[in-house]
């Protein structure tokens, strides 16, 4: 049986910085789960965390409605690491002061520590931090002592050494703050004992372990596959669990890259059996949205259709109890809440199952990667072999190239569009940009222009280019292709593909523009 992995419990006050706590513990090597601030004394003694972190949040601890902690807490011999808002509920609780500051303090502040405190050993002297917050502790609780100051603010970080109760102001998870890794694993390996026992390798046979023990020896699971990262992963990991016991279904709409349905094929028959099932649903959903052009009638057709299909597959097969899914952790926590299981991934192109077909998985929902973050997938997905295009696939929406066919879709089109977006991934992949650039794709607008090929004048259609850089693609920016690449792709495409006579390179941020053009 394997260990399970030490785990650090973050209890979530609401701030937008929780999701990257818990990123950067993980980039430590060490377990964490986001809980709500709410959990009971019961439930966190029941998890036996190793350390115990207080996210920040937007209320005031002055605030009569403010979310509070049970000062019980404090004394499970557990150490605590509270940050920002944190911090104060400490210092409140336990019998300090917090006011408001003169001056909202927001930005990089450069802070001088006590070096000899655990949680600062090997940092500089001084360095900066981010910080971000109206209020602070004029005035710590008895048994507390100010470890580390700014200009400003007289505690930014206070700790009490026999009870291992740790706290700052600043956000050492943001990436402005100089040593905020530095000081985050000092917590956990020199305060919390941790031992970086956090590795794919574990989590791999975990998991396989974990799927084994729910499925039983004969149970038999169906889960959806798209060709993203997450379902791939989560098939291959379950595949490697109980083997043809698994179904996948992959319902092929017809607005898929070029090659994707057959290396699915390819992947799920050869290196990771699966029984594979794949819906050729193509005529179907051209049928469904032939003459819409409006996005998100297109949108909302096609994610029902993709429902029916999936529901008709799973209808036909016997004895299946079980549904899988690639519900990964960025699913299952929001800030400030920590959603349950869904039954079925909440994605903005599926709605919920009929009611027949969600009744027939009476064993339940099967969801291997509902721990991990993103980046923690991939690893697994390399661990297990999966090719290396799969494991890193850009982002491609559920509704497919149907949305970047704008307006009409004809079969036609699709083909254009489908083409050109290889020849782009193509040369990008030869230019040796796949790793600099987040997503890329081609869009064939609805306009025709004129042109001239031979002695013929032409009229055919403008095709767009997009490529952009981002983060989590809520804000981007458009890549700067170099031009003797863009040249080369141009080139191409309107040699090789036919209809089309005019490229234009999209060079507009998000905001205002979005990712996709449709
Ligand atoms: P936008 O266009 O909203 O795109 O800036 C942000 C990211 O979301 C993807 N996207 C979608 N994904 N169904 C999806 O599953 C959709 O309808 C959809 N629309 C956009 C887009 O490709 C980008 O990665």
């Amino acid at each position: 049986m394997q260990q399970k992995p030490q785990g650090i419990l973050i209890l979530d006050f609401g701030a937008q910085y929780t999701q990257l706590i818990a990123r950067r513990v993980r980039e430590a090597k060490v377990f964490c789960e986001v809980v709500p601030c709410s959990i009971s004394m019961q439930e966190i003694q029941a998890k036996a965390p190793v350390g115990v972190i207080l996210s920040g949040g937007p209320a005031s601890v002055l605030d009569a409605d403010a979310p509070r902690v049970d000062p019980a807490l404090y004394d499970l011999g557990i150490p605590v690491l509270g940050i920002c808002y944190g911090m104060q509920i400490t210092a409140h609780t336990l019998g300090g002061v917090v006011e408001k500051a003169a001056e909202r303090e927001y930005g990089r502040v450069p802070v001088t520590f006590d070096t000899q405190s655990p949680l600062f050993a090997g940092m500089k002297e001084t360095s900066v931090m981010w910080m971000s917050h109206t209020y602070h502790v004029t005035q710590a609780p008895a048994g507390f002592s100010s470890i580390a100051h700014s200009e400003n603010c007289a505690f930014c970080a206070m700790s009490h050494l026999q009870k291992r109760i740790y706290c700052v102001q600043f956000h050492p998870e943001v990436t402005h703050s100089e040593e905020g890794q530095v000081m985050l694993q000092n917590f956990l390996y020199r305060i919390c004992g941790c031992t970086g026992d956090w590795t794919m390798t574990a989590f791999i046979d975990q998991a396989i372990e974990a799927i084994r023990a729910q499925v039983g020896e004969d149970g038999r699971v169906m889960l959806g596959l798209s060709g993203g990262v997450d379902s791939s992963v989560a098939a291959a990991l379950i595949s490697r669990a109980i083997g043809s016991r698994l179904t996948c279904v992959y319902v092929d709409h017809g607005f898929m890259r070029k090659g994707e349905t057959e290396s699915v094929r390819e992947v799920f028959t050869g290196q990771f059996p699966v029984n594979l099932v794949v819906a050729d649903a193509r005529q179907r959903f051209l049928d469904r949205v032939a003459g819409i052009s409006d996005p998100e009638t297109k949108r909302k057709r096609i994610g029902a259709e993709f429902v029916a299909c999936f529901a008709d597959e799973a209808r036909k097969l016997q004895n299946v109890t079980f549904l899988a899914q690639g519900t990964i952790y960025p699913d299952v926590i929001e800030s400030g809440s920590v959603k349950g299981s869904a039954v079925i991934k909440s994605h903005h192109n599926v709605g919920g199952l009929p009611d027949d077909v969600a009744r027939r998985f009476t064993g339940g929902v099967v969801e291997p990667l509902r721990m991990l973050f993103k980046d923690e997938v991939r690893r697994v997905g390399e661990e297990l072999g999966l090719p290396h295009d799969m494991v890193w696939r850009q982002p491609f929406p559920g509704p497919g190239l149907a949305i970047r066919v704008i307006g009409e879709i004809t079969p036609d089109k699709l083909a254009i569009v489908r083409e050109s977006d290889a020849i782009l991934r193509e040369e990008i992949a030869l230019a040796g940009l796949e790793g600099d650039i987040n997503q890329y794709f081609t869009v064939l607008t609805n306009t025709r222009t004129v042109g001239v090929m031979g002695d013929e004048r032409t009229h055919d259609y403008v095709l767009g280019i997009r490529a952009v850089t981002t983060d989590d693609f809520m804000t981007v920016d458009w890549a700067r292709l170099p031009y003797d690449v863009l040249s080369k792709i141009s080139a191409r495409i309107v040699n090789e593909v036919p209809h089309v006579n005019r490229i234009v390179y999209d060079i507009t941020t998000k905001p205002p523009a979005t990712v996709e053009w449709e």
